[in-house]
């Protein structure tokens, strides 16, 4: 398997990293998810853009320019042979000896870039039947805008919603639905969709950005507003939304049925846009 690492793309043995890495240590960086269909990453200029604001936030200078990261992620594909997949993309702040929890001075460090593309199917089957849901508090920090490395909240929250026999974590922060364990949450009341706005609170997604504009196409009403817990019992549709999955429908939440059980209308409708898009 071939990688890239930092400006090189090179076996996947090859690559060095050190035990003082500060991602290692800290979780001291930041990382992408970018959809490849067809040979070629999808929405690529959104994500290099969350990539350099999220840099940007944790005072990370990233390592090269981005047009030079952009040729070499379409580089790796094409030399893994990546039909439909992923890429996976992660910057450390890099190695700085002795640990020290201050960020090292200016010029003392260097960023560490590694990325891999697997392939991956369109996962049409969770698509269509739906996933389980259940409600627990949002754990994390005040800071989900920027796609950190540090995802731990985010993984104690999905084994817990497992662990109680769900699919997903619904995360809730003060009485209201902030996003899902790995992904933006959605939810049709009164035939109107409701979503988080952007903020401190959630992650800002490329996919919601395409939804957002499917709906401006679709006619289909769109209220960036927080949806309360106590709303729960109005809700018609709820669906996530990552680069990954695309649009999933949420079908029960903590054992109740979300509408009819099934996927709804607008979340059918917004998925067939979405391929159409693709
Ligand atoms: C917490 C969280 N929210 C939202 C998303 C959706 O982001 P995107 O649509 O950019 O994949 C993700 C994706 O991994 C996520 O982890």
């Amino acid at each position: 398997m071939k990688v890239l690492w930092n400006e090189h793309i090179v076996d996947r043995d090859q690559v060095k990293l050190d035990i003082e890495d500060r991602g290692y240590q800290y979780g001291d960086g930041i990382y992408e998810v970018i959809r490849v269909y067809h040979g070629q990453c999808y929405m690529l200029e959104e994500h290099m853009q969350r990539l350099t604001a999220s840099a940007k936030k944790i005072k990370l200078a990233l390592p090269y320019d981005v047009t030079l990261l952009k040729e070499q992620l379409k580089a790796l594909i094409a030399v893994e042979k990546i039909d439909n997949g992923e890429v996976y993309l992660q910057i450390t702040r890099g190695m700085y000896s002795p640990r020290n929890h201050q960020f090292p001075p200016v010029g003392t460090v260097t960023p560490v870039l590694t990325a891999n593309a697997i392939p991956f199917e369109r996962p049409t089957d969770m698509q269509e039947r739906g996933l389980t849901a259940t409600v627990i508090p949002d754990q994390r920090w005040l800071h989900c805008d920027i796609k950190s490395l540090s995802l731990l909240g985010n993984l104690l929250s999905l084994d817990e919603a497992i662990e109680k026999g769900f699919d997903d974590a619904l995360l809730q922060r003060d009485g209201y639905f902030t996003e899902a364990s790995a992904s933006n949450v959605w939810f049709v009341i009164d035939g109107q969709l409701y979503t988080h706005p952007d903020g401190p609170l959630v992650l800002p997604g490329i996919t919601k950005i395409k939804v957002r504009a499917l709906c401006a196409e679709l006619g289909i009403s769109l209220h960036e507003e927080p949806v309360a817990i106590s709303q729960l019992p109005q809700i018609q549709e709820c669906f996530l939304t990552n680069s990954v999955w695309e649009i999933v429908p949420v079908v029960s939440i903590d054992g109740q049925m979300v509408g009819a059980g099934d996927r709804g209308p607008i979340t059918t409708r917004l998925q067939q846009a979405y391929i159409d898009a693709i």
